[in-house]
């Protein structure tokens, strides 16, 4: 039998708003009108649609359900067929499903949701771990690690344990699985920090230097390791080391980041050590440090855009880069091997055309140097008509525009009164991302050739 519509209507009013009280007011019933209804609506189509509070069986209802099962899609999306950056997005999503960010991931726009239970997140991805942490897409097995580090997952730390201790598995996953033990507290993870010491991996190596600093931060011994790595040559041990470095509280540990902020001061740190070592620095407030940074970063050149972010150019990750790129920021305008928007220009081959300056400059500072046949332009003709569209061509007698319609417009250059300075619709990225994402942005782009 089809379910009536004023079933539906009432399904529909307390779905929406989560409470028999609101969708009762909204459809002039009485609550337990509503609860009635449902009752009969759940009776007809065989199945739970929502679970009730006993006490409070006709207030505020549903939403329990409606985040469990919220959960359980983005969970069965996870584990799906769909391409491996969206299943991190839903995955991402699973992470932040108990305390949403206030500030949406993409648009930047401000939602006050309230906070969920995390247990109910952590029922719908507990089936399917083993699956996830399987999975042949590291970005899903990383993800699946920061979703469970997120959500205080304990049970599935074991499991974790044995990935972070597992040599078969990628340092990409073992590392960040790493930290996630140590943040979850296994017992395993000083067994896993001795073995990651001694693989011959730099990533896992580094990995293993944060947690090592934040499991004995005053032992001498982890100094020692530090300052020998710091002599060394592999760039992504150094950088962990200068992080685990700040985790050091003892006068030794100190002197050893006085003589790379000196270093730094001087310009004389390598380029893909500069930004370890400035936010190094700037996490310390040990005199004389934060005064002698101060008068570093206020003697960066005035007019140059990119000074504030020049360090930033090297030494990024460009594993993590591709996610980020994938991850909505860039791909949402970009495409990149026929995946992502066509906002702005296909950037498969960008490295080709642009040098790595130009990538930093693109990100940070996109009105700079606008892409060919992507700068916004209005133009007024001396009727007093104003066209807005991109330049597509311009000689000394003729502009060629695009516009909104994506139609061809010719103006002569005789016809125009008057034109604005062109723009771009690239924002500039270093208002949403930290410059450590800004670095593995440069990298993962600088490899598109
Ligand atoms: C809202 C859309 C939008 C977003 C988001 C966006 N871009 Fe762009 N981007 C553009 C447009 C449009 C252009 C072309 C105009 C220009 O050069 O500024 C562009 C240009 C570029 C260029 C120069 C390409 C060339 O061929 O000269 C690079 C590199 C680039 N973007 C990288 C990025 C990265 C990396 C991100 C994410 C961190 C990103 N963009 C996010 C729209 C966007």
């Amino acid at each position: 039998m089809q379910p009536s519509l004023s079933l539906l209507r009432a399904f529909e009013a307390a779905a929406r708003t989560g409470s028999f009280y609101e969708a009762a007011t909204e459809l002039h019933l009485s609550p337990s009108a509503v609860s009635h209804a449902i009752r009969k609506l759940e009776q007809n189509l065989g199945t739970a649609l929502f679970e009730r509070d006993g006490r409070r069986d006709e207030g505020n209802i549903g939403l329990l359900h409606r985040d469990r099962l919220c959960a359980a899609r983005l969970v069965a999306f996870a584990t799906g067929r769909a391409a491996a950056n969206l299943r991190v997005d839903a995955l991402d999503a699973l992470a932040w499903f108990a305390h949403t960010p206030k500030l949406d991931r993409v648009e930047g726009r401000y939602r006050d949701l309230p906070n969920r239970d995390e247990r109910l997140v952590q029922s719908a991805l507990d089936p399917a771990i083993t699956r996830l942490l399987d999975d042949p897409s590291h970005a899903i097995r990383n993800a699946t690690v920061q979703a469970i580090k997120q959500l205080h997952f304990d049970a599935a730390r074991d499991r974790l344990a044995q990935l972070a201790l597992d040599p078969a598995q990628p340092p990409t996953v073992r590392a960040p699985a790493l930290g996630a033990i140590f943040a979850l507290k296994s017992p395993q993870t000083r067994e896993a920090v001795n073995v990651a010491l001694k693989s011959d991996d730099p990533r896992l190596r580094a990995a293993a230097l944060t947690v090592l600093a934040q499991l004995d931060p005053d032992k001498p011994g982890t100094l020692a390791i530090l300052k020998r790595v710091l002599d060394g040559h592999s760039i992504a041990e150094q950088q962990g080391a200068l992080a685990a470095l700040t985790t050091l509280k003892s006068k030794d540990a100190h002197a050893l980041l006085m003589t790379w902020a000196d270093r730094l001061f001087a310009h004389d740190v390598p380029s893909p050590l500069q930004l370890d070592v400035l936010e190094a620095v700037s996490a310390s407030k040990e005199k004389p440090l934060p005064q002698k940074l101060k008068k570093y970063l206020a003697d960066k050149p005035k007019g140059d855009p990119l000074a504030p972010h020049i360090e930033a150019l090297e030494g990024g990750d460009a594993y993590e880069g591709q996610i980020i790129f994938n991850s909505g920021q860039c791909s949402q305008c970009h495409t990149i091997n026929n995946n992502g928007g066509n906002v702005g220009p296909d950037l498969s081959h960008v490295a080709s055309r642009l040098p790595r300056i130009k990538l930093l400059e693109s990100i940070v500072y996109p009105q700079g140097e606008i892409a060919a046949g992507y700068a916004t332009i209005s133009v007024t003709n001396k009727q007093g008509d104003t066209l807005t569209g991109t330049v597509q061509s311009e000689t000394p007698t003729e502009i060629v525009l695009k516009d909104t319609d994506g139609q061809l417009q010719k103006i002569k250059t005789t016809d125009i009164e008057s034109r604005t300075a062109p723009s771009t619709s690239m924002p500039p990225m270093a208002e949403i991302l930290k410059p450590r994402e800004i670095r593995d942005v440069v990298e993962y782009l600088s490899t598109l050739k």
